[in-house]
């Protein structure tokens, strides 16, 4: 069942993210940014257990993101992550958003939701600001994509 996160959500979330972070499969979210970006975030939960998570980030003018989403090993393959990308399209569409992107080591999965890849300097300028921040900048190697909705 998919539903939006709630505070006593956050450790779990954290947890999710950063083992797939650790594995350089997407970035790393510190407690701080989870507790400030809360209200973004989903999460899928199988029998009480949160077993993935997702975000919807609004950044500029009619685009609105799409992070942090991981779906634990021994759920994957079951269609809940896109469910999740889903639930932040649905999303996106109610507050008014016309176009959704996002920045991803895992460009195919996105394809399949009809997103289609972008260069990153389409984007708008905003979102280097956070990319500054980031350990592995300048040396990018997650793929843009963008969905018009
Ligand atoms: C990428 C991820 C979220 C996919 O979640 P999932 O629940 O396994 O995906 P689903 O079961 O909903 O798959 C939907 C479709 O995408 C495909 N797919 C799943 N993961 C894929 C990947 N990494 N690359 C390409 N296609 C993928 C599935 O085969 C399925 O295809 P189908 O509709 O033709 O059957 C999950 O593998 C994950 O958490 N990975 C680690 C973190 C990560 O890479 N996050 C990416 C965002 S930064």
């Amino acid at each position: 069942m998919i539903r939006k996160a709630k505070i006593g959500d956050i450790k779990r979330i954290q947890e999710l993210i950063n083992y797939f972070a650790g594995q350089d499969l997407m970035l790393p979210r510190s407690l701080n940014i989870l507790y400030e970006n809360l209200r973004d975030f989903f999460i899928y939960e199988d029998k009480n257990k949160i077993v993935g998570c997702s975000a919807l980030h609004i950044s500029w003018d009619d685009l609105a993101e799409i992070k942090s989403l991981a779906v634990a090993k021994n759920y994957q393959n079951k269609g809940i992550g896109r469910k999740l990308a889903e639930a932040c399209i649905l999303e996106a569409k109610e507050i008014g958003a016309g176009r959704v992107f996002v920045l991803t080591y895992a460009p195919d999965f996105f394809k399949k939701l009809g997103f289609r890849q972008t260069a990153h300097n389409k984007l708008p300028h905003k979102i280097w600001a956070e990319c500054i921040n980031c350990p592995k900048f300048p040396d990018c190697r997650e793929t843009a994509l963008i969905k018009k909705i």
